[in-house]
């Protein structure tokens, strides 16, 4: 008896307490709040991320972080000459990757063959880029024999050729299709020879963009030194830092300078001298175009290296061709 009034006390108390605990829910719910002060701060809040807003947009318009417009900058043509062997696909790859990354690039690729290939074909038509595909095969008495030294004669002179005379037949055919602006749009344009086998930092690219006649950097890992590069003293080009020849017209590697389009038309000779003795190709073009004083330093005065006259070993194929011989070797049809 005792313990049932216990139970039925705590169950008693127990619904009290709950439909107290209901009674002022809803209390609560029917009264109004006083929110007013709650809504200032709140207006406050958005009122200050409003002129934060506007303050940065304010900002944005006035620096150069402007989206910037294609038409904007000078376009680079890069010329680059290369030639079938087993490590051309990587290093196309790698170029091309690089050259996504800078904006207003045109890839002038020139084949060292008698027809264009599929595989430089397909490369470019899945780069992304913007790009022409050309070719000329040189000469065989031009031409480096296995077995000779790599120094023995020029490599892709005529290849930065056959690319010098496509940009000139492009301007022309540019300047009759679109008139005096689109003409001024052309000449404003930088031509550099990129080889296939070096390494360009994105640096470089904006370094080059505004050259007027002839622009010039250090190049590193060149010349069996640690780098090669004009000197320059009081913002002009006075000498160059070489380890060889250094009384060459030029001592700069393909890799140390860019030309205005501008330029390359105003002299429809200049060209490169495929029968140029070793290290002389360079001068050939540029005796034509400028002297040492006229040249533009870039690179924080040629301080700074931003290419690298990198070259990639060739493959040893020891195994592939001991395989090759049992009927073994790597699946021909696929492209590496
Ligand atoms: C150095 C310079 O960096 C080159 O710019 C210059 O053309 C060369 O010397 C020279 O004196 O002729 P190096 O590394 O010795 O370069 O030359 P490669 O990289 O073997 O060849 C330069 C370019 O020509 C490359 O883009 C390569 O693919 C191309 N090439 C080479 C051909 O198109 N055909 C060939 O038979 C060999
Ligand atoms: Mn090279």
């Amino acid at each position: 008896m005792k313990m049932r009034l216990k139970l039925k006390t705590v169950f008693v108390l127990y619904f009290m307490v709950s439909l107290l605990g209901l009674l002022y829910a809803l209390m609560q719910l029917g009264q109004r709040c006083d929110c007013t002060e709650h809504n200032t701060m709140k207006d406050r809040a958005i009122a200050r991320l409003r002129d934060e807003v506007h303050k940065l947009q304010e900002e944005v318009k006035r620096s150069d972080i402007k989206p910037s417009k294609k038409s904007d900058q000078p376009t680079i043509y890069v010329i680059t000459p290369t030639y079938a062997r087993l490590v051309q696909k990587a290093e196309l790859t790698r170029l091309s990757q690089t050259f996504l990354h800078v904006p207003q690039l045109h890839w002038v690729v020139v084949e060292d063959a008698e027809q264009p290939t599929a595989l430089v074909r397909s490369l470019l038509a899945s780069s992304g880029l913007a790009y022409t595909q050309l070719h000329t095969l040189t000469p065989k008495d031009r031409k480096l024999q296995e077995g000779d030294p790599s120094w023995l004669k020029p490599r892709g002179a005529e290849q930065r050729n056959e690319g010098l005379r496509w940009l000139r037949e492009m301007a022309s055919a540019s300047r009759g299709q679109q008139g005096a602006n689109a003409h001024t749009a052309v000449e404003d344009a930088v031509v550099y020879f990129a080889d296939d086998d070096n390494t360009y930092s994105l640096k470089l690219f904006e370094e080059m963009r505004d050259t007027k006649r002839v622009s010039v950097w250090p190049v590193g890992l060149v010349g069996a030194m640690r780098f090669e590069r004009p000197l320059v003293e009081g913002g002009k080009v006075v000498g160059f830092h070489t380890g060889w020849r250094p009384n060459r017209p030029f001592p700069i590697d393909m890799a140390g300078f860019a030309v205005s389009l501008r330029l390359v038309l105003a002299n429809p000779e200049a060209r490169f001298d495929g029968n140029a003795q070793m290290g002389y190709l360079e001068s050939s073009l540029l005796q034509g175009l400028v002297t040492m004083e006229q040249l533009e330093p870039k690179a924080d005065l040629c301080t700074k290296v931003l290419v690298w006259h990198t070259r990639t070993e060739k493959p040893k194929m020891k195994r592939e061709e001991a395989l090759q011989k049992q009927g073994l070797g790597s699946d021909p049809n696929v492209e590496v």
